[in-house]
């Protein structure tokens, strides 16, 4: 038996065609990450259009310092907890670093899985040099929806000199331009451009035909990402020049805990009111069987 939530009336289910419309009248596209059924339950309250069960997971969720460590295993059992969650919004999955590299077969039989087992709406895969651009229309050919994403690829991060804005200089504007061009070609139904100039975002949108969703690629886009938990303030540390705190969570959540310690060590927790309550005649009752077993 399905736990999905069941759909709303008057809120119809986001698909691919809803989101190009979305792109056509200039309606900026919302997506947010998600790892689990409540960070997804609050991606719905929200009313967004995507949620992506990113493989910032790897970090956010299972504390790897960085995202390269996640596993096409821990990444299904994160979209399945998620699109528990989920019932209208289009659910993207990320296909984990080495689950897609080795070659086109192998990029099918993994996103395969997330459509199949976890139930996800599309996958998403990072880079746009050739051999992700194979793999991308590899799996578009599957039959099986695919975003891109260029820019600031977190899981090549180490071959890109660190978590740092790409396509400042002209060679490397061109590198995101072609990749972007040829995710698009090979059928990728939307691009997420991470870290790039604000600039570089806008010379390229006249070319895009395909929403393009942005996270620190400045307002030209056709919508945004961002992290839950960095949007949130659910992270110790400063996060990326990109991320705007809406809440202070990990202050919330370390005083909570912090308070509650506190009250079990000095007994004020619990009180009375959190107890269960016994008839005094039951009560008697057991002192004497106990009694009989003590005997
Ligand atoms: O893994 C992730 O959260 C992402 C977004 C930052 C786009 O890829």
């Amino acid at each position: 038996m399905s736990a999905r939530p069941t759909l709303q009336a008057g809120r119809r289910p986001v698909t691919i065609p809803s989101l190009f419309e979305l792109k056509r009248s200039g309606t900026p596209i919302v997506m947010v990450t998600a790892y689990d059924y409540p960070s997804a339950r609050a991606a719905e309250a929200a009313d967004v259009d995507m949620v992506l069960v990113g493989d910032s997971g790897a970090m956010t969720v299972l504390g790897h310092p960085s995202t390269t460590q996640v596993t096409t295993d821990e990444m299904l059992v994160l979209t399945k907890a998620a699109r528990r969650g989920v019932d209208h919004a289009f659910l993207v999955a990320d296909l984990a670093f080495g689950s897609y590299e080795v070659s086109d077969e192998q990029a099918i039989a993994t996103a395969v899985r997330f459509i199949k087992e976890a139930g996800a709406d599309a996958v998403k895969l990072e880079r746009g040099d050739p051999s992700s651009i194979s793999r991308a229309r590899a799996i578009v050919g599957a039959g099986i929806p695919v975003v891109g994403h260029v820019g600031l690829t977190p899981q090549s991060a180490t071959s890109l000199g660190g978590y740092r804005a790409q396509g400042r200089t002209a060679d490397s504007a061109v590198r995101i331009a072609d990749g972007a061009l040829g995710l698009q070609d090979a059928g990728c139904f939307c691009i997420v451009f991470e870290a790039v100039p604000s600039a570089l975002t806008s010379e390229l949108m006249p070319h895009m035909t395909v929403p393009i969703i942005g996270i620190g690629a400045g307002p030209a886009t056709d919508g945004q990402v961002l992290v839950f938990h960095d949007l949130l303030g659910i992270r110790e540390g400063v996060g990326a020049k990109f991320v705007r705190r809406y809440a202070d969570l990990q202050d919330a959540m370390d005083d909570g805990v912090a308070q509650y310690a506190k009250e079990v060590r000095t007994g004020v927790f619990p009180g009375p009111e959190h107890g269960y309550g016994m008839d005094e005649a039951e009560l008697a009752k057991f002192r004497t069987l106990r009694d009989q077993l003590d005997s």
